[in-house]
């Protein structure tokens, strides 16, 4: 998961060097986000060092003579760090911070980002005893508090940096971390208790011992979901076929690797009379040679022909099957994904379809980014360009909504 840790321009700043050392320990990828105070405290550099990714200081590069086409993607970067952030913290968050974003000001790149992500907001204020508690900053951090999504870690009182004693000390740093903890958990559990089915990667036809029948897939979206659905709660079985990536060993998530289309078909099929959501992400290869060769296949002059069969179609065995479940399946388009999307959802008896057009650049297959449609009997809806791990969540959002209510949920009436 991706943190972006926004350092606002207080004493404490340096304390932010060590809050990313220890959100790195807890294993999330750390983006810095520093506003021009904060470098007067610390070194962009020291953020970059520790943390291995590009730290980011301002909304728009030095004023040069021409602007390139590079400027102009750095001027619209607060969107995709936006939209990459799994969660937005802000350590220390001095009193004009505060202020800015208790009413919505976005005149530098972290209060700009602000603005555009969805992700929690974990704040930690730290400031002087009087700034701390003048009317003006308490009624931000009431706004602030009252903001849905976001969470304040309030600060400690002792010994402040301007010498006076009393509220204002940022919080423990460990307190931070765990705030973002509960964040993260908080009202994403909606798939407990839950049974969710992945395939994903591709699956290899022998040919003869050495050569296969394949084709592009990464295995990255299916992984993806995978890991998404276990953070919301659920019992994860993933199905994945061969791939250089490494499927997610998360607790909540049983992996099955298999390398044939027949070997997936046997596994998902076995699995899918005890789920309640099957999202079948794999890139199957529909055709495997009919006879593969015992023996490595000699090189003659003669043209070589294979003749190939049809695998099995796992979504529409599952289709076929389906009683309670939820069937996601997935569309690789060329042409029109919308079309081909919805003649699949049909065929194929699938609750929704997630379609995309495979030959965009930087999307889909063995990218680490997506753009897709998704298709349900009530109508279509696009999902913009985004990384995997957010579409996933995107993917899951959609079919948490088609699910029934779990038993656990029950209605109180007042
Ligand atoms: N799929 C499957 N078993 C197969 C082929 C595909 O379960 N033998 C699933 C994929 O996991 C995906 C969906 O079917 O969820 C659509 O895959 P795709 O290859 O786009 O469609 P096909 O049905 O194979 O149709 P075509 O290749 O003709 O577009």
């Amino acid at each position: 998961m991706k943190i972006v840790l926004g350092v606002s321009g207080g004493i404490a700043a340096y304390k932010a060097a060590e809050l990313a050392r220890l959100l790195q320990q807890a294993g999330y990828r750390v983006q810095a986000v520093m506003t021009r105070a904060a470098r007067e405290f610390v070194a962009p550099m020291t953020l970059a060092a520790l943390t291995g990714e590009k730290v980011i200081t301002d909304l728009f590069p030095p004023e040069t003579a021409a602007a390139s086409p590079a400027d102009a993607e750095a001027a619209i970067e607060h969107i995709a760090v936006a939209q990459a952030a799994d969660a937005l913290v802000v350590a220390p968050a001095t009193a004009h911070v505060l202020a800015k974003f208790a009413h919505g000001f976005a005149d530098d790149f972290l209060s700009t980002l602000y603005l555009a992500t969805t992700a929690p907001v974990i704040l930690a204020p730290a400031m002087n005893l009087n700034m701390w508690r003048h009317a003006a900053t308490q009624a931000n951090l009431e706004t602030l508090r009252r903001r849905p999504g976001h969470v304040l870690v309030e600060p400690g009182a002792g010994y402040l940096a301007c010498g006076m004693v009393g509220e204002g000390r940022l919080a423990e740093l460990e307190a931070i971390v765990a705030a973002l903890e509960r964040a993260l958990a908080q009202g994403q559990r909606d798939l407990a208790g839950r049974k969710v089915l992945i395939t994903a990667g591709p699956t290899r036809e022998a040919i003869d011992p050495v050569r296969y029948l394949s084709n592009r897939s990464s295995g990255k979206m299916g992984f993806a979901l995978a890991e998404a659905a276990a953070r919301r709660g659920a019992a994860v079985v993933l199905v994945a076929g061969p791939t250089a990536a490494e499927p997610p060993r998360a607790s909540g998530i049983e992996v099955i690797p298999v390398t044939t289309a027949e070997e997936m078909a046997a596994a998902a099929l076995a699995q899918f009379p005890h789920v309640d959501l099957a999202i079948l992400a794999a890139a199957v290869a529909d055709y495997r040679p009919v006879k593969p060769a015992g023996e490595k296949i000699k090189k003659t002059a003669a043209p070589l022909h294979l003749e190939l069969e049809p695998t099995p179609d796992i979504l529409a065995a599952c289709g076929r099957a389906k009683r309670h479940q939820i069937l996601v399946g997935f569309a690789a388009e060329t042409g029109s994904p919308v079309a081909a999307g919805r003649a699949k959802l049909q065929a194929k008896a699938a609750d929704m379809i997630v379609a995309n057009d495979v030959t965009l650049p930087g999307a889909g297959f063995d990218a680490d980014e997506n753009e897709v449609f998704l298709i349900t009997a009530s109508g279509d809806r696009k999902l913009e360009r985004a990384p995997k791990s957010k579409i996933a969540g995107q993917i899951l959002d959609a079919a948490a909504a088609l699910l029934a209510p779990s038993p656990s949920v029950r209605l109180v009436r007042a």
